[in-house]
Protein backbone atom coordinates (compact mmCIF):
# COMPACT_ATOMS: atom_id res chain seq x y z
CA UNK A 1 0.00 0.00 0.00
CA UNK A 2 1.35 3.11 -0.55
CA UNK A 3 0.48 7.01 0.93
CA UNK A 4 0.79 10.61 -0.78
CA UNK A 5 4.10 12.19 -0.53
CA UNK A 6 4.72 15.01 1.53
CA UNK A 7 6.81 17.68 -0.30
CA UNK A 8 7.79 21.03 1.52
CA UNK A 9 8.86 24.27 -0.21
CA UNK A 10 11.11 26.08 1.83
CA UNK A 11 13.41 29.63 0.44
CA UNK A 12 14.19 33.17 1.54
CA UNK A 13 11.04 35.82 1.63
CA UNK A 14 10.61 36.48 -2.53
CA UNK A 15 12.08 33.41 -3.44
CA UNK A 16 9.64 32.46 -5.81
CA UNK A 17 7.73 29.33 -3.21
CA UNK A 18 4.41 30.28 -3.88
CA UNK A 19 4.57 30.34 -7.30
CA UNK A 20 6.27 27.27 -7.67
CA UNK A 21 3.93 25.69 -5.37
CA UNK A 22 1.03 26.84 -7.44
CA UNK A 23 3.07 25.31 -10.96
CA UNK A 24 3.26 22.00 -9.14
CA UNK A 25 0.28 21.55 -7.76
CA UNK A 26 -1.08 22.16 -11.67
CA UNK A 27 1.22 19.60 -12.71
CA UNK A 28 0.28 17.11 -10.23
CA UNK A 29 -3.92 17.65 -10.57
CA UNK A 30 -2.79 17.36 -14.24
CA UNK A 31 -1.19 13.77 -13.92
CA UNK A 32 -4.72 13.31 -12.07
CA UNK A 33 -3.40 12.54 -8.88
CA UNK A 34 -5.26 13.77 -5.71
CA UNK A 35 -2.71 16.66 -4.21
CA UNK A 36 -3.74 19.43 -1.95
CA UNK A 37 -1.56 22.83 -1.57
CA UNK A 38 -1.08 24.09 2.26
CA UNK A 39 0.98 26.87 3.19
CA UNK A 40 2.47 28.15 6.83
CA UNK A 41 1.89 30.17 8.63
CA UNK A 42 -1.78 29.38 7.92
CA UNK A 43 -3.11 33.04 8.70
CA UNK A 44 -6.85 31.77 8.82
CA UNK A 45 -6.84 30.24 12.29
CA UNK A 46 -6.84 31.71 15.40
CA UNK A 47 -3.41 31.51 16.09
CA UNK A 48 -2.94 32.32 12.81
CA UNK A 49 -4.72 35.70 13.10
CA UNK A 50 -2.29 36.39 15.64
CA UNK A 51 1.74 35.58 13.94
CA UNK A 52 -0.60 37.70 10.81
CA UNK A 53 -0.57 40.80 12.89
CA UNK A 54 2.55 40.15 14.23
CA UNK A 55 4.50 39.90 10.86
CA UNK A 56 2.77 43.01 9.56
CA UNK A 57 4.40 44.36 12.67
CA UNK A 58 0.94 45.44 14.36
CA UNK A 59 1.54 43.59 17.66
CA UNK A 60 4.80 42.94 19.29
CA UNK A 61 5.83 39.79 20.96
CA UNK A 62 8.41 37.96 22.96
CA UNK A 63 10.75 36.55 20.55
CA UNK A 64 9.86 32.86 22.12
CA UNK A 65 6.51 33.48 22.01
CA UNK A 66 6.05 33.80 18.29
CA UNK A 67 8.25 31.37 18.17
CA UNK A 68 5.95 28.76 19.89
CA UNK A 69 2.97 30.30 18.23
CA UNK A 70 4.71 29.65 14.50
CA UNK A 71 5.01 25.87 15.85
CA UNK A 72 1.56 25.76 17.21
CA UNK A 73 -0.03 26.94 13.81
CA UNK A 74 1.74 23.64 13.00
CA UNK A 75 0.31 21.24 15.25
CA UNK A 76 -3.03 22.32 14.88
CA UNK A 77 -3.01 21.33 11.37
CA UNK A 78 -0.47 18.18 11.66
CA UNK A 79 -3.42 15.34 12.01
CA UNK A 80 -4.98 16.98 9.07
CA UNK A 81 -1.46 16.12 7.31
CA UNK A 82 -1.20 12.99 8.08
CA UNK A 83 -4.71 11.58 7.36
CA UNK A 84 -4.65 13.29 4.17
CA UNK A 85 -1.15 11.56 3.36
CA UNK A 86 -2.53 8.43 4.74
CA UNK A 87 -5.80 8.25 2.34
CA UNK A 88 -3.33 8.73 -0.64
CA UNK A 89 -3.05 12.54 -0.83
CA UNK A 90 0.13 14.16 -1.60
CA UNK A 91 0.66 17.86 -0.02
CA UNK A 92 2.71 20.30 -1.70
CA UNK A 93 3.13 22.47 1.54
CA UNK A 94 4.79 26.34 1.43
CA UNK A 95 7.05 26.38 3.84
CA UNK A 96 7.07 24.59 7.15
CA UNK A 97 9.30 23.53 10.26
CA UNK A 98 12.75 24.36 8.96
CA UNK A 99 11.54 28.13 8.23
CA UNK A 100 10.47 27.94 11.87
CA UNK A 101 13.65 27.26 12.77
CA UNK A 102 16.08 29.46 10.24
CA UNK A 103 14.11 32.49 10.93
CA UNK A 104 13.60 32.39 14.57
CA UNK A 105 17.19 31.18 15.28
CA UNK A 106 18.13 34.11 12.53
CA UNK A 107 17.00 36.80 15.08
CA UNK A 108 19.25 36.05 17.91
CA UNK A 109 22.03 36.43 15.55
CA UNK A 110 21.12 40.50 14.56
CA UNK A 111 21.77 42.08 17.83
CA UNK A 112 18.93 45.03 17.67
CA UNK A 113 16.33 42.63 17.20
CA UNK A 114 16.37 41.45 20.68
CA UNK A 115 17.29 43.53 23.96
CA UNK A 116 20.32 42.30 25.75
CA UNK A 117 18.31 41.00 28.72
CA UNK A 118 15.95 38.35 26.61
CA UNK A 119 17.76 34.37 26.47
CA UNK A 120 18.66 34.27 22.69
CA UNK A 121 16.92 31.76 20.84
CA UNK A 122 19.14 28.98 20.23
CA UNK A 123 19.20 26.37 17.06
CA UNK A 124 18.49 23.63 19.72
CA UNK A 125 15.94 25.52 21.67
CA UNK A 126 14.09 26.48 17.80
CA UNK A 127 14.15 22.96 16.94
CA UNK A 128 12.49 21.37 19.91
CA UNK A 129 8.87 22.17 19.48
CA UNK A 130 8.65 20.81 16.05
CA UNK A 131 10.18 17.26 17.13
CA UNK A 132 7.66 14.95 16.01
CA UNK A 133 6.02 16.72 13.53
CA UNK A 134 4.98 14.42 10.15
CA UNK A 135 7.65 14.55 8.32
CA UNK A 136 8.58 15.75 5.15
CA UNK A 137 9.99 13.06 2.36
CA UNK A 138 11.53 15.84 0.06
CA UNK A 139 12.23 19.55 0.49
CA UNK A 140 12.99 21.75 -2.02
CA UNK A 141 15.03 24.56 -0.84
CA UNK A 142 14.84 27.68 -3.52
CA UNK A 143 17.97 29.05 -2.88
CA UNK A 144 18.64 32.74 -4.01
CA UNK A 145 20.70 35.87 -2.68
CA UNK A 146 18.74 37.99 -0.43
CA UNK A 147 19.73 40.73 -3.03
CA UNK A 148 17.83 39.18 -6.07
CA UNK A 149 15.26 38.33 -3.75
CA UNK A 150 14.46 41.58 -2.97
CA UNK A 151 14.56 43.02 -6.50
CA UNK A 152 11.69 40.24 -7.47
CA UNK A 153 8.80 41.76 -6.07
CA UNK A 154 7.43 45.30 -5.24
CA UNK A 155 6.31 46.07 -1.31
CA UNK A 156 9.97 44.20 -0.26
CA UNK A 157 10.30 45.03 3.16
CA UNK A 158 6.49 45.32 4.20
CA UNK A 159 6.80 42.69 6.56
CA UNK A 160 8.89 42.20 9.42
CA UNK A 161 11.88 40.06 8.04
CA UNK A 162 12.24 41.56 4.88
CA UNK A 163 15.34 42.88 5.49
CA UNK A 164 19.12 41.81 4.02
CA UNK A 165 20.70 41.31 6.52
CA UNK A 166 18.35 38.99 8.55
CA UNK A 167 17.32 37.06 4.99
CA UNK A 168 21.33 36.13 4.80
CA UNK A 169 21.00 35.07 8.29
CA UNK A 170 18.25 32.58 7.26
CA UNK A 171 20.15 31.39 4.27
CA UNK A 172 22.88 30.51 6.20
CA UNK A 173 20.86 28.18 8.87
CA UNK A 174 18.56 26.80 6.20
CA UNK A 175 22.05 26.05 4.59
CA UNK A 176 23.11 24.14 7.87
CA UNK A 177 19.71 22.28 8.14
CA UNK A 178 19.89 21.15 4.47
CA UNK A 179 22.98 19.43 5.71
CA UNK A 180 21.80 18.13 8.60
CA UNK A 181 18.40 16.46 6.66
CA UNK A 182 20.98 14.94 4.10
CA UNK A 183 21.05 14.88 0.36
CA UNK A 184 17.90 12.17 0.23
CA UNK A 185 15.87 14.57 1.63
CA UNK A 186 16.59 18.19 0.96
CA UNK A 187 16.96 19.48 -2.08
CA UNK A 188 18.59 22.72 -3.01
CA UNK A 189 16.95 24.25 -6.50
CA UNK A 190 18.66 27.47 -8.32
CA UNK A 191 15.91 30.09 -8.09
CA UNK A 192 18.40 32.63 -9.39
CA UNK A 193 17.16 31.61 -12.82
CA UNK A 194 13.78 32.11 -15.25
CA UNK A 195 10.66 30.15 -13.55
CA UNK A 196 10.43 27.51 -16.26
CA UNK A 197 13.68 26.58 -15.16
CA UNK A 198 13.02 26.35 -11.84
CA UNK A 199 9.86 24.56 -12.80
CA UNK A 200 12.01 22.25 -14.66
CA UNK A 201 14.53 21.06 -11.72
CA UNK A 202 11.62 20.94 -9.56
CA UNK A 203 9.63 18.56 -11.46
CA UNK A 204 12.36 16.35 -12.10
CA UNK A 205 12.62 15.64 -8.47
CA UNK A 206 8.72 15.35 -7.75
CA UNK A 207 7.57 13.62 -10.26
CA UNK A 208 8.89 10.28 -9.26
CA UNK A 209 7.12 11.16 -5.76
CA UNK A 210 4.02 11.73 -7.05
CA UNK A 211 3.19 7.45 -7.69
CA UNK A 212 3.08 7.77 -3.85
CA UNK A 213 5.49 6.42 -1.31
CA UNK A 214 6.21 3.25 0.30
CA UNK A 215 5.40 3.33 4.35
CA UNK A 216 3.90 4.95 7.51
CA UNK A 217 4.59 8.99 7.69
CA UNK A 218 7.78 9.48 9.47
CA UNK A 219 8.01 11.87 12.60
CA UNK A 220 10.46 14.43 11.76
CA UNK A 221 13.78 14.50 14.04
CA UNK A 222 12.82 11.35 15.22
P1 LIG B 1 5.52 33.88 4.00
O1 LIG B 1 5.59 32.51 3.48
O2 LIG B 1 6.46 34.88 3.43
O3 LIG B 1 4.07 34.39 3.87
P2 LIG B 1 3.49 35.28 2.69
O4 LIG B 1 3.75 34.51 1.44
O5 LIG B 1 2.06 35.37 3.09
O6 LIG B 1 4.26 36.55 2.73
O7 LIG B 1 5.73 33.82 5.59
C1 LIG B 1 5.71 34.98 6.36
C2 LIG B 1 6.95 35.12 7.20
O8 LIG B 1 6.93 34.23 8.31
C3 LIG B 1 8.24 34.87 6.47
O9 LIG B 1 9.09 36.00 6.65
C4 LIG B 1 8.85 33.68 7.18
C5 LIG B 1 8.22 33.72 8.54
N1 LIG B 1 8.11 32.42 9.24
C6 LIG B 1 8.69 32.25 10.50
O10 LIG B 1 9.35 33.16 11.02
N2 LIG B 1 8.52 31.08 11.17
C7 LIG B 1 7.79 30.04 10.63
O11 LIG B 1 7.65 28.99 11.28
C8 LIG B 1 7.20 30.22 9.34
C9 LIG B 1 6.38 29.13 8.72
C10 LIG B 1 7.39 31.42 8.67
MG1 LIG C 1 6.62 36.74 2.67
Amino acid sequence: MTRGAFIVIEGLDRSGKSTQAARLLERIEAASKSVQLLKFPDRSTPIGQLIDSYLRSRSDMDDHTIHLLFSANRWEISSKIKSLLESGTTIICDRYAFSGIAFSASKALIEESSPPSSSPLTYEWCRAPDVSLPAPDLTLFLDISPEQAARQREGYGEERYEKLEMQARVREVFARIGKEIGAEGWVTIDAGRSREEVEKDIWEKVSPLVEGVNGPVNALWN
